[in-house]
């Protein structure tokens, strides 16, 4: 049974009313018949005032223990909400529908890392900032070459964006907010180009230069498939759609990759090596390699008469339905209906891809049946999204690249807002020992 469904659920009669204005929680040390008032704030205790419940006055104290931290804030944030059971997903209080249908990528990273829609003059000095630090260092080539022709670009991702940081030196200054900007600019600006040429590297063409006449996901397909021509000619349809998902990929609050990005960053690292860190989170087969799992998924299925031995399969507990569940939405994730709308104006133009079919069929068949309808699993982000990239013409491993874009927007917001808060220190979690007490070493002849 699902975690969120161990607990008994109360009706509404069941939940508690409030009865009294002390917005506090009393606890009842059963061991010692002490008694402490914890106060309450945001609907949250701070784990620090449970330190004071103690059996022996010089013991620890008490801590939480919260495996994966489904249960635990590691922040206050003013970036992203998001409401799991009702699918709503929403960019500094803008829903995401409207932010992907009436805004563009560019836009949206400057809602997200300044806090509000910019201006008509903030959002060209915006542009300008981001599409003047698409270039990166020569020598970058040099190291992009040394990869093998089939290296993951995922790992020439990490690898390059990490070693940034070796070549803007000044981008320690973390706490300097003009240097912050800048390095802001770089990372948003040069993500493309670094993903571009990891992918031109594994296909043996030559390097594009950006071409800052572009839109931002115009001047990316601009330096992912020109060939020889003299300006590359962008497929609107295509450079709409991939920055709707970019859009849609930009934040998604305290994710796997954004905690790496937190984590990593509250050691005062400069915020290449920390994105690096966020990059290596996303590289997961459970976080942003799904999507790509997803396509593997259903090339595994083959037909849609395979399907419902598949599915047996996945109830056997033998493996899982990749781009279904999520650890907040316990609905359909927002995002994938709009890539799903998205898909058919794509394959308009790159032609139906025929694993959509599966697709829809094995969505059709997982809402009805009870095994996942009992754990509320939905088509998250990654269902559709790789159909579109295979269609669009990219390799399955490009696919969490793709995200890494997207997400660097946020990764690199919520990495400010980290900054920015008095209350954060270097993360360092406790733990539960469970093993050995002391024990004196023994000569390696006598074991
Ligand atoms: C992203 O956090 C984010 O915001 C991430 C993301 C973002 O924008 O940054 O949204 C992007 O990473 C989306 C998720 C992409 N990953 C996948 O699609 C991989 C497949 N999904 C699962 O691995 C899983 O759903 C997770 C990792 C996404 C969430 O896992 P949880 O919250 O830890 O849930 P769980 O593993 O506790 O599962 C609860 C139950 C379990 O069954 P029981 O043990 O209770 O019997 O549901 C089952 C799980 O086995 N389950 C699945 C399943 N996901 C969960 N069973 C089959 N197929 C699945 N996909």
């Amino acid at each position: 049974m699902a975690h969120d469904q161990k607990k008994s659920v109360l009706t509404e009669q069941q939940v508690a009313q409030p009865t009294s204005s002390k917005n506090t929680l009393t606890i009842n040390d059963n061991r010692t018949g002490k008694q402490y008032e914890i106060p309450i704030e945001n609907d949250t205790i701070r784990a620090m005032d449970l330190r004071q419940i103690k059996v022996k006055d010089d013991d620890f104290g008490m801590m939480t223990y919260d495996p994966a931290f489904m249960n635990t804030a590691s922040c206050k944030s003013k970036i992203t909400f998001i409401d799991g059971d009702k699918g709503i997903l929403r960019y500094r209080g803008y829903p995401i529908e409207q932010l992907a249908e009436k805004g563009n990528y560019l836009e949206t990273a400057y809602l997200i890392i300044n806090g509000e829609l910019p201006t008509k003059s903030q959002f060209e000095d915006w542009t300008d900032n981001i599409m003047k630090h698409t270039l990166i260092h020569e020598n970058i080539k040099k190291f992009m070459d040394g990869f093998h022709y089939d290296a993951h670009p995922m790992g020439m991702l990490v690898s390059t964006v990490g070693a940034l940081s070796t070549f803007y030196t000044d981008a320690k200054n973390i706490k300097d907010p003009a240097t912050r900007r800048l390095q802001i600019y770089r990372l948003v600006g040069k993500m493309p180009t670094l993903a571009a040429f990891a992918f031109r590297h594994s296909v043996g063409r030559p390097y594009v230069y950006p071409d800052n006449d572009l839109s931002y996901a115009g001047n990316f397909l601009n330096m992912l498939w020109k060939m020889t021509e003299v300006k590359y000619k962008v497929n609107p349809v295509l450079e709409r759609a991939l920055d709707v998902l970019f859009i849609l990929h930009a934040d998604h609050e305290q994710n796997c990759s954004a905690n790496a990005m937190r984590s990593v960053g509250s050691s005062h690292v400069d915020p290449y090596s920390a994105t690096a860190a966020a990059s290596a989170a996303l590289y997961g087969p459970l976080h942003g390699g799904a999507n790509a799992e997803v396509l593997y998924m259903l090339d595994e299925i083959g037909s849609k008469a395979n399907i419902p031995a598949f599915i047996k399969t996945v109830k056997e507990g033998k493996g899982k339905l990749m781009g279904f569940g999520h650890r907040i939405y316990k609905n359909y994730d927002p995002r994938a209906k709009i890539i799903k709308q998205l898909a058919d104006e794509v394959f308009e133009v790159t032609g139906r891809n025929p694993k959509l079919d599966i697709a829809l069929e094995l969505e059709r068949i997982a809402l009805e049946d009870e095994y996942f309808v009992k754990r509320k699993l939905y088509p998250n982000v990654d269902f559709y999204s790789g159909l579109i990239y295979q269609a669009m013409g990219f390799p399955v491993e490009m696919f969490p690249v793709l995200f890494a874009i997207g997400r660097t927007s946020g990764w690199v917001a919520q990495w400010e807002e980290l900054l920015m808060d008095a209350e954060q220190k270097i993360a360092r979690p406790r733990q539960v020992y469970l093993g050995h007490g002391t024990r004196d070493y023994i000569m390696m002849g006598k074991r």
